[in-house]
C-alpha cells in the first residue's frame, strides 16, 4: 500500500491521538512525530526509523505550551526561547519528572524544541500535546526535505504524511545545551554562534564535534556516493573532471548563497543517489549564515 501524502492537519492530529506516527512538515526537515508520553507510538517511531532505542529524541511543543513542564531553563534557555522559538533552535535542559525515559534515552536531559512551520505549529496547537519528531528518514540516510523524500525512504511503515511543501531552512535545527555554566552548541544550524552569543551575551564553547548528542553519526548526513569538499568552484570543477576521466560519474554540489546551500543540500544528495553518482564534489559554503551548518554536515558526510 502507498504511503497516504495529506495536507488535512485534523486528519494527522486524529491519529496521532489514536497512537498513529505521522511525518510532519517544519522549516528546517520533515519529523517522524508521535505522543511523547505514548510509550508504544514512539517506539513504533524507532522501529520504522531502524533507530537505536538510546538515542535521544526532540520534544517538539506548540507555541503556547510551557515548557517548563518539561524542562528546567536557566537565563540563557529562557532568553534563547524568547529569541528564537518559534523556529529551528533545540534547547537542552535538564528534564523534569514528566519526561519518560523512552524519550531521553535515560538521559538526565531533554531536549526541546518550538517549530514555526505554519502546518506544525496549527497540528501541535489542535493537537494540544508534545509531540516527538526525529528526522522522518531511516537510520543512516539523509533528512527529508519534502513530503515525497519521506514516502520514498519510509514507504508504508508509517501512518501518513502530512505535506506541508519543501522545507524553508533544509538542514536540522540548531541544538544548543544550556545544562552548566557555560553553553555548548552541540549541532550547527539556523540559528549561529553569533545569534546565541548576541542574545545570551555568553561566549559559546567551540564545537565539539556533537560527543554529547548521540546518533550525530557522519552516516547520519551522507549518500551513498562518497562526499569530497573542495574550497571553490573552479577546484570543484577540475575535481570532478578527473573523476569522470578515471570512469567514476562526479555530481558537483554548490550553491552560492549560504541559505540556498542548506534549502537543497540533502535533495541534491538524493539526486546524486538517483542519478549513480560515485562522488559528490561539494564546494565549501563559507562562514556566513548557514555556511557552518552545512559545512558541518558536508564534513560528517566526508569523513565517513
Ligand atoms: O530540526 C530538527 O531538530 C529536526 C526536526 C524534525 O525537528 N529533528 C531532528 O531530530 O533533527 P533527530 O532525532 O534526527 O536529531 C536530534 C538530535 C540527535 O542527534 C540526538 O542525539 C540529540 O538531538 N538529542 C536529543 N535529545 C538529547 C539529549 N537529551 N541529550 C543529548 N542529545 C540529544
Ligand atoms: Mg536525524
Amino acid at each position: 500500500m502507498a504511503t497516504h501524502i495529506t495536507r488535512d492537519v485534523d486528519l494527522a492530529v486524529e491519529t496521532l491521538r489514536k497512537g498513529g506516527i505521522v511525518a510532519i512538515p517544519t522549516e528546517t526537515v520533515y519529523g517522524l512525530a508521535a505522543l511523547a508520553l505514548d510509550e508504544t507510538a514512539v517506539g513504533r517511531v524507532f522501529s520504522a526509523k531502524g533507530r537505536p532505542r538510546d538515542h535521544p529524541l526532540i520534544v517538539h511543543l506548540a507555541p503556547s505550551a510551557d515548557p517548563s513542564l518539561w524542562g528546567v531553563l536557566d537565563d540563557n534557555a529562557l532568553s534563547l526561547a524568547a529569541a528564537f522559538w518559534p523556529g529551528p533552535l533545540t534547547i537542552l535542559v535538564p528534564r523534569t519528572a514528566l519526561v519518560p525515559d523512552w524519550v531521553t534515552g535515560g538521559r538526565s536531559t531533554v531536549a526541546l524544541r518550538v517549530p514555526s512551520h505554519p502546518t506544525a505549529v496549527t497540528l501541535l496547537e489542535r493537537l494540544g500535546d508534545a509531540l516527538v519528531a526525529p528526522s522522518a528518514n531511516t537510520f543512516g540516510r539523509v533528512s527529508p526535505t519534502t513530503a515525497r523524500h519521506v514516502a520514498d525512504d519510509l514507504g508504508d511503515t508509517i501512518d501518513l504524511v502530512l505535506d506541508g511543501g519543501p522545507c524553508d531552512v533544509g538542514v536540522e535545527s540548531t541544538i544548543v545545551e544550556c545544562t552548566h555554566d557555560g553553553l555548548q552548541i552541540l549541532r550547527p544550524g539556523a540559528v549561529t554562534r553569533d545569534d546565541v552569543e548576541r542574545v545570551t551575551g555568553v561566549e559559546v564553547g567551540a564545537l565539539t564535534g556533537g560527543a554529547r548528542a548521540p546518533g550525530m553519526l557522519a552516516s547520519h548526513y551522507a549518500p551513498r556516493a562518497a562526499v569530497e569538499v573542495v574550497d571553490n568552484l573552479t577546484a570543484a570543477r577540475d575535481r570532478a573532471n578527473e573523476i569522470d576521466a578515471r570512469g567514476g560519474k562526479a555530481r558537483l554540489v554548490a550553491h552560492d548563497d549560504p541559505s540556498d546551500y542548506a534549502r537543497h543540500l540533502y535533495a541534491d544528495m538524493r539526486a546524486a543517489d538517483d542519478e549513480g553518482a560515485t562522488v559528490v564534489v561539494a564546494v565549501d559554503p563559507g562562514d556566513e549564515g548557514l555556511g557552518p551548518a552545512v559545512r558541518d554536515r558536508l564534513l560528517r558526510a566526508a569523513a565517513r
